[in-house]
């Protein structure tokens, strides 16, 4: 009798073979057995999926997709971007030295965030960078002087808060008046000025982003209304650009969203673009969750199974210290049992280990489930690996790439040294 499977949410790339769920041609159930759990794997013809979507969409125009590394930025998976000709956006000295040690281009890297210190701006003058995405008069005051006093000039653009709604949790939703984000439009034009008045400093652009997991198109393009009114009013003052960042943003399914994909952004983008007279500007673009959130799962192995009065639950061996994101923004992950059981389910809570009532990943799920199976989260290649701590002293999960029916360790398993290695006991 043929068993009736889940759907799993994502990519096609994760999919059932004979009961078993398999990343592209790689057993889920071997590979946790293989390597234990909690495990994180990826599926590298997921990514290069997602990133062809954005290259139908993109369709000769002078677009540039500067990945948002900060949603997983596994070497493997940078050099991966980096080779398909991605640039990357960055918001650390950190991310810059990940993206520089995986193959990118300086000149394909824009550099993102509202607290850059000095040795980064540094860095990044001394890479050649594409350019500083400004946030406040402050810091390119700051630039300014750091470019001067390295006989550099810093390539800026100004982030603009457009003062738009995201419509997507509040947590992740940037380009309102209310966020820490951006310059306000209002006093852009003056910023401006500011910026061709400052030594060091030369205008290359205006820059965006107005939040995360946005499903409709209409922030978008409210948000671009504005920066085209603030891109004529810059051409008055003789202010040159050579590119528009739209930020990135664009969501992908976790349950039932109807996620917009790359060409419904794009069409309607390129199109105002046209109509408004800005079509020789380069567009750049910032996808982080788009390009690897469903290419990625995280397995767990069933602890124990606890049946209490208001709730069953299945303790697990993964926790909030290894995908936060329920714990943090109520956020729903799908779940999957890797090999399904043919018995009548129960509604279940999975939970971690770790001593705090918000270490759960899933809450009241119908499935059959036994101490010792193995389970797979969903939609966990983006800001999951790279949101995880070592609280409770807890090892970080280890990180794996399928590719076709091979696979490849791409982070190993941290060790219990690793985890108190550069602490001191007093003399
Ligand atoms: N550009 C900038 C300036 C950003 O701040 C972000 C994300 C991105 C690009 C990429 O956005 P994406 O395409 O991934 O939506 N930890 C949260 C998401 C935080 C997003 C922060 N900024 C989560 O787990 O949902």
């Amino acid at each position: 009798m043929s068993q009736q499977l889940p759907t799993p949410a994502g990519t096609p790339h994760f999919h059932y073979q004979e009961g078993t769920l398999f990343a592209e041609g790689v057993s889920l159930e071997t590979l946790a057995r293989e390597l234990g759990t909690p495990l994180y794997v990826y599926s590298r013809a997921a990514l290069k999926a997602a990133w062809q979507s954005y290259q139908d969409a993109i369709n000769g125009h002078n677009v540039l997709v500067c990945y948002g590394m900060k949603a997983n930025s596994n070497l493997a998976v940078l050099n991966e971007f980096a080779k398909l000709g991605s640039g990357f956006d960055i918001v650390s000295g950190g991310e810059l030295a990940r993206a520089l040690k995986a193959g990118a281009q300086a000149g394909k890297i824009v550099f993102s965030g509202v607290g850059k210190q000095d040795w980064e701006i540094e860095a990044a003058l001394e890479a050649n960078i594409k350019c500083f995405n400004v946030e406040s008069v402050a810091e390119l005051e700051r630039i300014s002087e750091i470019a001067s006093r390295l006989g550099k000039t810093a390539p800026v653009s100004l982030r603009v808060n457009p003062d738009v709604d995201a419509k997507t949790h509040p947590y992740i939703s940037t380009g309102l008046k209310e966020n820490k984000f951006g310059i306000e439009i209002n006093t852009a034009p003056a910023a401006y000025q500011k910026a061709v008045s400052l030594p060091g400093i030369k205008i290359v652009g205006v820059d965006c982003h107005i939040g995360s997991q946005i499903t409709e198109v209409s922030p978008y393009l409210d948000a671009l209304d504005k920066l085209l009114n603030l891109l004529d009013l810059l051409a008055l003052q003789g202010v040159q650009i050579e590119h528009l960042d739209i930020g990135g943003g664009l969501g992908i399914r976790y349950t039932d969203e109807i996620p917009l994909n790359p060409k419904e952004l794009l069409d309607p983008v390129l199109a105002k673009l046209e109509q408004r007279g800005f079509s020789h500007l380069q567009l750049v673009l910032e996808p982080g969750r788009s390009l690897v959130g469903n290419a990625g799962v995280l397995l767990t192995r069933v602890q124990y199974l606890k049946h209490a009065e208001a709730r069953n639950f299945a303790i697990v061996d993964a926790a909030m210290t290894d995908l936060m994101r329920p714990a943090l923004y109520d956020a729903y992950h799908g779940l999957l049992a890797v090999k399904p059981r043919n018995e009548t389910g129960a509604l279940y809570d999975i939970v971690g280990p770790v001593c705090e009532s918000a270490d759960w990943l899933a809450k009241q799920r119908e499935i059959a489930v036994q101490q010792d199976d193995i389970l797979a989260l969903e939609s966990a290649g983006a800001y999951a690996f790279v949101m995880a701590s070592q609280y409770n002293t807890r090892p970080r999960a280890a990180e794996v790439m399928v590719d076709g029916d091979q696979f490849h360790i791409i982070r190993q398993r941290e060790k219990l040294e690793d985890l108190f290695e550069g602490e001191q006991i007093l003399p």
